[in-house]
């Protein structure tokens, strides 16, 4: 947990404490998510909904472990803005148009934290008759205060930390990093 920082032009200078989850270990675990979910799954039509923009980087690598047909789609839930802790307010500003109803339905986000995001998400998805809803996390802080969202598939439980990289931001900067890391 306490990999040194490389000298990373990436960061910009920026004041990124240490790296948490470095390349490697990620693919290793999105290897596993990919075989769990190939396994958890079913006959019947897979849609896996990713939550933009957190979730890009993780969705694609996982998408691509996961060996049964599937189709793709996704969300956005603006929840943070600039800020480093939740604003409370999640609104929905694009709405998946594939059908879910009759669908087995997995969401794919970066990071659990309040639980907020995902709270809301799944009461409105719920209402669309899907045969399944559940969630892949690459992230969860296991938050004690967090709504109490299912989340069947979990990559890492993360420390308390403000993280970024591998699609996870800091006022949109650093989603870029092929690892995660600590904000200082
Ligand atoms: P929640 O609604 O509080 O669970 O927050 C979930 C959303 O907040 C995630 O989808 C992320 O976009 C963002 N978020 C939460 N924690 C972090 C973090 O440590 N780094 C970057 N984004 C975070
Ligand atoms: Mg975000």
């Amino acid at each position: 947990m306490l990999t040194p920082l490389p000298d990373d032009p990436r960061l910009g200078g920026r004041a990124v404490r240490r790296i948490v989850y470095d390349e490697r270990t990620i693919a290793r675990r999105v290897d596993e998510l990919g075989a769990e979910i190939t396994d958890y799954y079913p006959d019947g039509e897979l849609l896996l909904l990713g939550l933009l923009k957190g979730s890009i980087i993780f969705f694609s690598d996982l998408i691509r472990r996961i060996r049964r047909p599937l189709q793709v789609d996704f969300l956005v839930a603006a929840s943070y803005g600039d800020a480093m802790e939740s604003s409370g307010t999640v609104s929905l500003v694009y709405d998946p148009e594939t059908r879910l109803a009759g669908k087995h339905i997995l969401v794919v986000e970066d990071i659990v934290d309040s639980g907020r995001t995902l709270d809301r998400l799944m009461g409105v998805l719920g209402t669309r008759g899907p045969r399944s809803l559940d969630v892949c996390a690459l992230l969860h802080k296991h938050v004690p205060s967090s709504l109490p969202v299912p989340v069947r598939f979990v990559g890492f439980d993360a420390p308390h930390e403000f993280l970024v990289g591998y699609g996870l931001d800091h006022a949109e900067n650093f989603r870029h990093l092929p690892y995660v890391a600590s904000l200082v």
